[in-house]
């Protein structure tokens, strides 16, 4: 298959684009679009022949559900139901923070097809605030499934280049509109009786969502209910391990790369990756999986990522980087090599 990309460079190319991309989901296909956080692979949520396409061009298993993503907050209730309990909850942070990079996962109706839902009896759901997102959502006037348009298991794309080398001859049809501004995945929260269970942290905040209830942290390890939840995940092929940048002498034959917080102290590594030097978390988030990609793609031996300071967005990328690490040691504090 052929793989077209569309730039959205001018008013003329956005028509074009949004037009190509609309045709292409009606006829049950795949297109990968730009939404806030990363790049996603979407297509019909209502069709399952069309649901099916996604799993199969991401070699995505078959048990991992996928977010659906309404045009406007007004068809939630096509995919979703709120129970009584948790509904003033859910009305509130859907007022407060859609669209945006925030998924809810709840109750399912009978139109979602079981392929989305991976037979759970739950659908994740959100409304992406990406302009073009938004302009296609509203063009195809019906629910989109779309997760991260990377092959299963690898680093989400935030550019349309890296979905081009993740997908390319699998897919018809990517829509650049350039890089992604969140840089992370949208932050999951399933609601239980009345309070939040953060299923994925992300660009919304566990601060921000204390603000309408008790947040507990999801048990992923013990209890995997999202894959993305899995350690093995967003992983580079080379071997990441978390720990403070400075080299020791027995590390000098090797190539070794740095994932820098702010480039501070990271002399003799082989290629250097800084997040951002003035210690802006929103930034080191918008750089994180183009620089993971940038070290992967250096032939390196081993790359070691800085811890960035926990809590806000922090904490999104460190789990992001916790998952990319190939250590077992997932949890240790900082370690010089
Ligand atoms: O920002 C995002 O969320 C991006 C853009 C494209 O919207 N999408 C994304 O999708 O990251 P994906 O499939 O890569 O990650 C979705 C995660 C998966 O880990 C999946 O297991 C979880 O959401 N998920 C989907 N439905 C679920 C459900 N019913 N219950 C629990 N987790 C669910
Ligand atoms: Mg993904």
């Amino acid at each position: 298959m052929k793989t077209e990309i569309l730039r959205c460079d001018s008013a003329n190319a956005l028509e074009f684009a949004v037009a190509r991309a609309v045709e292409l989901l009606r006829a049950g296909e795949t297109v990968a679009l730009p939404t806030e956080t990363v790049y996603g692979l979407a297509a019909d949520a209502l069709n399952a022949d069309a649901a099916l396409k996604i799993f199969e061009a991401k070699e995505r298993p078959r048990f991992d559900p996928l977010i659906v993503h309404l045009p406007n907050r007004e068809m939630l209730a096509r995919v979703a139901s709120v129970d009584a309990v948790n509904s003033k909850l859910m009305s509130a942070l859907v007022d407060r923070f859609w669209p945006g990079p925030l998924t809810l996962v709840l109750p399912r109706t009978p139109a979602v097809p079981d392929v989305v839902t991976a037979g759970l009896d739950t659908v994740a759901v959100r409304v992406s605030a990406h302009p073009v997102f938004s302009r296609i959502a509203a063009a195809f006037g019906s629910p989109l499934a779309a997760p991260s348009a990377n092959r299963f298991g690898r680093i989400s794309p935030t550019s349309a280049e890296h979905v081009r080398r993740e997908l390319e001859g699998r897919i018809p049809l990517v829509i650049d509109a350039g890089p992604t501004q969140h840089g992370i995945e949208s932050t999951i929260v399933a609601a239980r009786n009345g309070s939040l269970e953060l299923l994925r942290p992300g660009p919304i905040t566990g601060e921000q969502l204390r603000a309408f209830a008790d947040v507990c942290i999801g048990e992923a390890q013990s209890r995997p209910q999202a894959p993305g939840q899995l350690p093995s995940h967003y992983a580079p092929r080379t071997p990441l391990v978390l720990g403070s940048p400075l080299l020791s002498s027995e590390n000098q034959a090797q190539r070794i790369g740095a994932l820098s917080w702010r480039g501070t102290d990271s002399r003799g590594f082989a290629e250097i990756r800084v997040l951002s030097p003035s210690g802006d978390l929103r930034e080191a988030a918008a750089n994180l999986f183009r620089c993971l990609r940038e070290l992967d793609d250096a032939k390196l031996d081993l790359i070691v990522a800085e811890h960035v300071p926990e809590g806000g967005l922090g904490s999104a990328i460190m789990d992001r980087l916790r998952r990319a690490s190939s250590s077992d040691a997932l949890d240790t504090p900082a370690r010089s090599l």
